[in-house]
């Protein structure tokens, strides 16, 4: 694959590339070359594709209208105003339309925001400053445009894939290496998905900008760490970092100061404040939900607009380093995500991981396991180098320090990695799925845990039923939480899983060869199959019969409004 990149890189088309990978953001991330400086890098750093991404959510905006077909309109409308880099489109689930609009620089995106107008002189609603906004159908006579010739970029384009299709395309695959791939590049968050979450870190942002100096919301988790599907939960964090050029001692006019007053821990305070500026002060914010006690204080919330589920929480910088760390890692090797995302769907088809927090396992300490494994010293030689090696190979631009003194630093320019680091095992994807099986099969959690930072399995400090140590702060078990029966039942699902798998390798073994048997919710297979089977005329809908939320209607308020 790399060498399909370099060609294009060296013909300057790296667009070609990501359209080659599905739209996948993060596997072209890691390849991606800076063409411009004249240096084909063959890895980014990930404080280089934040910076990219943090830019291109400032000078983008969000418009809900009335439909696709607004989109020429809009185009006319905006590019009197500014220059336009490309225009998506989208849907929520109340199937309210969406174009998310790329400037191409910031200034020019001021140039649109000048030209806002605000709903109503109405003291209910009073104009907020937002990224998000919508487009007013052309008041009297329609106006007339420039001809051009843009077209969408994206339509439809956070739309998740249709199961029933996936299934039906995993089961024609060849092998189950196939198998893996396309469940990856079909369900990995994509380029929107990835802008979107961007915007509304950005939304945030641009309502407290006036209230704290050098305040940033970044997103982390999930939404960045590259094994992300689409559709998840956007972790956000809240910084206001002093930088080392605002502490300068030369700085002689300086902020007055004003203390947090009252009993309350200072932090939990300002963010009892942001919970209230979501709610009155971020448009498309709902259902906020303030859990300020805690140790790392959230404030959950519902993003109408872009259908997020959202925590936000203050100063969390080693959620975000650990973000850095297993984009990294993913970023090392082109079978490292795709492995991970099967790994995670098969947990969750088995109800090994639950939306819902509990006594279970979640999909971070997962992925730290998948990492772990891909660790290993196999006689084919090992994958990922251990975190040790990368924190000893560390010089002074990686040192970072989060918050309560913690130390994240490790090497982050992955080109400065010598070659003893990278891969020599060149098992396939179906090969290395069912070694992690197989490996989990007989590892023993009884005695050892799992480190990513030695890369080996070492003894248990304590008799927690599952040890996974915090990659960050070693001291920490980050799956602490699991009880001893659902530490049990991942035993034996692995157990389960490795013989499915070996036993059904061949495509010509029926119905649920490969992945497909391994990831399909054990509660809709019998339907599944009756589907399959050409049999969807005797049933509803698997929609209608599975769902269980008591969504409301979609809400149209503004729909008449809308261009
Ligand atoms: N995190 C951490 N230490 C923990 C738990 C979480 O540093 N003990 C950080 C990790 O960077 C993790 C992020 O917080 O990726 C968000 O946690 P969570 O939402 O639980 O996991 P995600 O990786 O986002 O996975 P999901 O798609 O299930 O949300
Ligand atoms: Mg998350």
């Amino acid at each position: 694959m790399s060498v399909i990149f370099q060609t294009l890189v060296n013909k300057g088309k790296t667009h070609l590339f990501k359209k080659l990978l599905n739209g996948s953001q993060s596997t072209c991330e890691c390849l991606y070359s800076r063409k411009s400086s004249g240096i084909a890098k063959k890895f980014l750093s990930f404080d280089e594709v934040v910076a990219q991404r943090r830019a291109e959510a400032k000078r983008s905006i969000v418009v809900q209208v009335n439909s696709e077909a607004s989109f020429s309109e809009l185009y006319g409308y905006c590019s009197k105003y500014a220059d336009v880099n490309g225009i998506h489109h989208y849907k929520n689930t109340a199937e309210e339309h969406f174009m998310l609009i790329e400037f191409s620089s910031e200034e020019n995106s001021k140039a649109a925001f000048q030209s806002c107008s605000s709903h109503q002189k109405d003291l209910d609603i009073m104009a907020l400053n937002s990224p998000f906004l919508w487009f007013r159908a052309a008041a009297g006579k329609k106006e007339t445009y420039a001809a051009h010739s843009a077209t969408l970029a994206t339509v439809n384009g956070i739309e998740c894939v249709d199961e029933d299709s996936l299934f039906k395309d995993l089961m024609n695959c060849e092998t189950v290496s196939e198998q893996i791939q396309l469940l990856y590049d079909r369900t990995i968050l994509n380029d929107l998905g990835a802008r979107l979450r961007y915007m509304v870190a950005r939304q945030i942002e641009c309502v407290l900008e006036s209230l704290y100096a050098n305040i940033a919301v970044r997103p982390f988790g999930s939404s960045i760490n590259g094994f992300g599907k689409m559709g998840c939960d956007l972790d956000l964090v809240l910084t206001n970092t002093v930088t080392e050029e605002m502490s300068q001692p030369g700085r002689r006019l300086v902020y007055q100061d004003k203390r947090a007053e009252g009993g309350r821990a200072p932090w939990a305070r300002h963010m009892q404040c942001v919970a209230e500026l979501l709610e009155l002060r971020v448009a498309g914010a709902r259902r906020v939900q303030r859990i300020l006690n805690a140790r790392v204080p959230i404030v959950k919330f519902a993003h109408h607009y872009t259908d997020l589920e959202c925590d936000l929480c203050y100063n969390n910088m080693s959620g975000v380093y650990m973000s850095e760390l297993l984009w990294q890692l993913g970023s090392l090797d082109a079978r490292v995500r795709p492995l991970t995302v099967a790994v995670r769907r098969w947990a969750s088809a088995t109800g090994l991981t639950n939306p819902h927090p509990g006594r279970w396992i979640t999909n971070f300490p997962l992925t730290l396991m998948v990492l772990f494994f891909l660790q290993q010293k196999t006689t084919d030689g090992f994958v990922l180098p251990t975190l040790k090696s990368l924190v000893r190979r560390a010089g002074k631009e990686d040192v970072r320090v989060a918050e309560e003194n913690l130390n994240c630093t490790f090497l982050r320019d992955m080109n400065k990695l010598p070659p003893e680091c990278y891969s020599q095992n060149e098992a396939n994807l179906q090969t290395l799925l069912l070694q992690f099986f197989e490996f989990y099969a007989q590892f023993d959690f009884q005695e050892k845990a799992i480190s990513i930072n030695e890369g080996i399995p070492i003894r248990k400090p304590n008799a927690q039923p599952l040890y996974i140590v915090n990659p960050l702060e070693q001291a920490l078990n980050v799956s602490r939480n699991v009880s001893f029966e659902e530490c049990e039942r991942l035993k034996s699902e692995v157990r389960n899983a490795a013989w499915q798998l070996d036993a059904g390798l061949d495509r010509q073994k029926g119905d649920d060869w490969g992945l497909v048997g391994l990831i399909e919710q054990k509660t809709t297979r019998g339907l599944k199959k009756l589907l399959r089977a050409g049999n969807s005329h005797r049933l509803v809908s698997v929609k209608d019969l599975f769902n269980d939320s008591d969504e409301s209607e979609p809400q149209d308020n503004l729909r008449s409004k809308l261009e």
